[in-house]
């Protein structure tokens, strides 16, 4: 974190809150981004010499993968907008001596003011899409912002594949012994997410291809990848204290906010053996997309 900065609800979650605070889970969850990463960026077929746009860079994660593609005479813009992450990212480029090949730019996916249009040859996003509830305007600025040729990249999860959740599951855990208390905390996720207005659930992949194919672009691809396993043991502080995303409260806040101590006591005691043996299933779905203008 850049000395003296105040933090804001994205810095805090992406920084803080989805790792719990953890160093070990994250270093756990950049064994799966690192492929993603990689993956966003052989997909967007990058050049030496191309200038790449990432929208909602965060930490950096896709943008600083991108600076040994694009090489010396290229450069990559990291988007975001948060603040407080661009002077995070800007920190992190000094340390590491590359200020003269990086730009910031402070803005929003679906209005990108300040970049003239056809100035970009890769526009790169990863998990940003789901947080904007505008996403046809957001396809129609990548393609405005793009050169001829250009490219996007993108990854998004699908979570409408998974969410709601089955009854009388919780993570994946069969509950059905405990019901009527997970139920409550479903309920309480599921109120502050309604699936057909909540901007990470009111669309799929075939609303990605149509948009990109809305906004102009002449050749697009995707792939959608499903995935149902075993789910592998978490430690149960972990899990009490992180959050899937900034909208929504830890699992140890909505504990607290919906259930009476007894509860939370069953709650615990049922849960914290299972998710500390890998009990339950993981299913959870996502899309590659790229197209060229
Ligand atoms: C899940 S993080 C992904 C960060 C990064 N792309 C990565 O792959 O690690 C989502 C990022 O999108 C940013 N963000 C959220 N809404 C945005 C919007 N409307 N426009 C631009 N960035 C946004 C957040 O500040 C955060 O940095």
């Amino acid at each position: 974190m850049a000395q003296g900065s105040i933090q804001d609800r994205w810095s805090t979650w992406l920084l803080q809150t989805r790792f719990a605070g953890d160093p070990e889970r994250k270093r756990a969850f950049e064994e799966y981004l690192f492929p993603v990463r990689d993956r966003v960026l052989a997909n967007a077929d990058v050049q030496k010499g191309d200038v790449l746009l990432d929208i909602g860079a965060g930490d950096g994660l896709i943008a600083f993968g991108a600076l040994p593609l694009v090489g010396a005479e290229g450069k990559v813009i990291f988007a975001d907008l948060s603040q407080v992450l661009l002077d995070h990212a800007r920190f992190l480029a000094e340390q590491m001596n590359l200020l003269d090949r990086v730009g910031f730019a402070c803005l929003s996916a679906d209005d990108l003011k300040g970049i003239p249009e056809a100035s970009v040859d890769v526009v790169t996003t990863r998990s940003v899409l789901i947080y904007v509830p505008q996403k046809e305007e957001t396809f129609r600025e990548f393609y405005r912002v793009l050169k001829r040729g250009g490219r996007v990249s993108i990854f998004e999860p699908i979570n409408r594949f998974s969410w709601p959740w089955l009854a009388g599951t919780y993570l994946g855990i069969d509950v059905q012994s405990i019901e009527s208390t997970a139920a409550k905390l479903r309920t309480l996720y599921e109120r502050l997410q309604p699936v057909e207005a909540d901007p990470m659930l009111h669309f799929d992949e075939r609303d990605l291809v149509r948009h990109a194919e809305q906004a102009g672009f002449s050749e697009v691809h995707l792939e959608y990848r499903v995935t149902i396993q075993p789910n592998k043991p978490s430690r149960w502080e972990h899990v009490l204290h992180s959050s899937g995303n900034p909208d929504i409260p830890t699992l140890r806040e909505a504990i607290d906010q919906t259930l009476t101590l007894p509860e939370a006591e069953l709650f615990e005691g049922y849960m914290r053996p299972r998710i500390e043996a890998g009990a339950g299933v993981l299913r959870e779905a996502v899309a590659y997309l790229w197209a060229t203008k």
